[in-house]
């Protein structure tokens, strides 16, 4: 049997598992959802949520791809012949991620050399204008000079570049680089966010507790929702990433501090965008709360429309700070893009027997094709569509799939427990079994109920 690649350190291991975690979702989906779900009290939900699912998953993604040393679906066929299909469900999400993703990146790619001379302009919807989401600019040198195109290729390119290398050379090299440099980049942005005048009233709207929120379902399931994307969990991923790990590894350490160093950077991007939303309303002279309202504070909009405004108004290097902001989102996000790559790579080239480099080129080839698509003015349409969907059904329905099937059937959670517990130095109980066989399919099925609603109303 060919040797299975391996991770050179500990320390690379965890930095990739981080580099996946940490990601858009931290930066723009975090902050908003706890603004919108109770301000400081979500943390009550949160945390709930993170120790009850998101760190119990953590560590049975882990303790999975370690034991049976598999992409995702090789992983689960392992457990039982008959559930090879859920690792392709969450491979499957995690391809389309990829394609509308790696836009994403592309567009912040544009935006960092945009922060340089503030060339995006004063409008703050020239995002939305026509120009910048075409793929050529028709006005350019007769029609042939690529606007999107470049950075997407660049995107799809470095990552590529990074998955064909290898788990050792390419993706743990590429993290020790990211993400240690993302820390620095998203330290300095922070720091200079809450000097700016106004950032208090930024942080203490976001902080301020509305305890009434508490009692609210749709807040606990924003909780958890929030949570799994951030996590990166049933996305096949951290199954993959954990089935590198060499035999001595302590799995359940590993998770805890995955899981936290996840969450620290979520409550630092909270930190920064508040603060940062703050100054922009005492620009305006107005409050937080109205600014919020008109404005939003989350997704696509605030990133590529709420931030340059933003930016335009700092006073002194505006410029550097556009740039280090879009370029903590490049780093964030190409770490992510990565993870969600190697997913496909590696069960491609394990179910058809093809070298890594073969599954990088007709895996990511594909992906890098369909990418195209979303990369247009119709596209950002689509990209909300195809994104709405998967995160309201293809990922609940991959968790739920997944404890159910690991708890429910085949051999049971004790022999992933005990497995867990002879490589860990926390040991494993009825605390964790409870929490993925009751608490967390029950959450999910909850979830995944609201979410049909929704859709039908
Ligand atoms: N966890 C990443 C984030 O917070 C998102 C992500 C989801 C990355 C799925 C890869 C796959 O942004
Ligand atoms: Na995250």
């Amino acid at each position: 049997m060919e040797k299975r690649a391996q991770w050179g350190t500990r320390v690379g291991f965890l930095l990739a598992a981080m580099g996946s975690a940490i990601g858009l979702g931290n930066i723009w989906r975090f902050p908003a959802t706890a603004y919108e779900s109770g301000g400081g009290a979500f943390i009550v939900p949160y945390l709930f949520a993170l120790l009850t699912a998101g760190i119990p998953l953590l560590i049975l993604e882990y303790t999975i791809g370690h034991k049976y040393r598999g992409s995702a679906p090789k992983s689960f066929g392992r457990v039982s012949k008959g559930f090879e299909w859920i690792g392709w469900w969450q491979v499957t999400v995690a391809f389309v991620i990829s394609t509308y993703y790696s836009v994403i990146i592309a567009w912040a790619i544009m935006y960092s050399f945009y922060s340089i001379n503030l060339t995006w302009g004063d409008d703050p919807t020239s995002f939305f204008v026509g120009d910048f989401l075409t793929l050529v600019d028709p006005g350019d040198f007769g029609g042939i000079v690529p606007k999107i195109l470049l950075p997407l290729l660049i995107v799809w390119v470095i990552t590529l570049g990074v998955l064909s290398k290898g788990i050792k050379k390419g993706i743990e090299v590429a993290n020790k680089i990211f993400i240690p440099s993302l820390v620095i980049l998203f330290l300095i942005i922070v720091i200079r966010a809450v000097t700016l005048e106004g950032a208090s009233d930024g942080l203490s709207s976001f902080f301020t507790p509305d305890w009434s929120q508490i009692g609210d379902p749709q807040v606990w399931v924003a909780a958890y929702g929030q949570i799994f994307f951030s996590l990166s969990i049933a996305f096949a991923i951290m199954i993959t990433y954990a089935s590198y790990l060499p035999k001595k590894s302590d799995i359940t350490n590993n998770a805890f501090i995955t899981g936290f160093a996840n969450s620290s950077f979520e409550i630092l991007a909270g930190i920064g965008v508040f603060a940062a939303i703050g100054f922009m309303a005492f620009q305006y002279d107005t409050t937080v709360g109205e600014l919020a309202a008109e404005k939003g504070v989350g997704g696509i909009g605030l990133a590529f429309m709420v931030f340059p405004e933003i930016v335009n108004q700092i006073p002194g290097l505006p410029g550097l700070f556009g740039f280090l902001f879009f370029a903590s989102l490049v780093l964030a996000g190409l770490s992510s893009l990565i993870s969600i790559t190697e997913t496909y790579v590696a069960a491609v080239s394990e179910k058809f027997n093809l070298s890594r480099v073969k599954a990088v080129v007709f895996g990511g080839g594909l992906a890098a094709i369909l990418s195209l698509f979303y990369a247009t003015q119709g596209g950002l349409s689509l990209l909300d569509t195809v994104d709405h969907f998967i995160n309201n059904f293809g990922v609940a329905l991959a968790g739920l799939f997944e404890v159910v099937a690991l708890t429910w059937f085949a051999k049971g959670l004790k022999g992933y427990q005990s497995h867990a517990n002879s490589v860990s130095d926390i040991a494993l109980g009825f605390w964790w079994r409870f929490c993925l066989g009751v608490i967390t399919p029950l959450v999910l099925g909850y979830m995944m109920l609201q979410n049909l609603r929704a859709e039908i109303s």
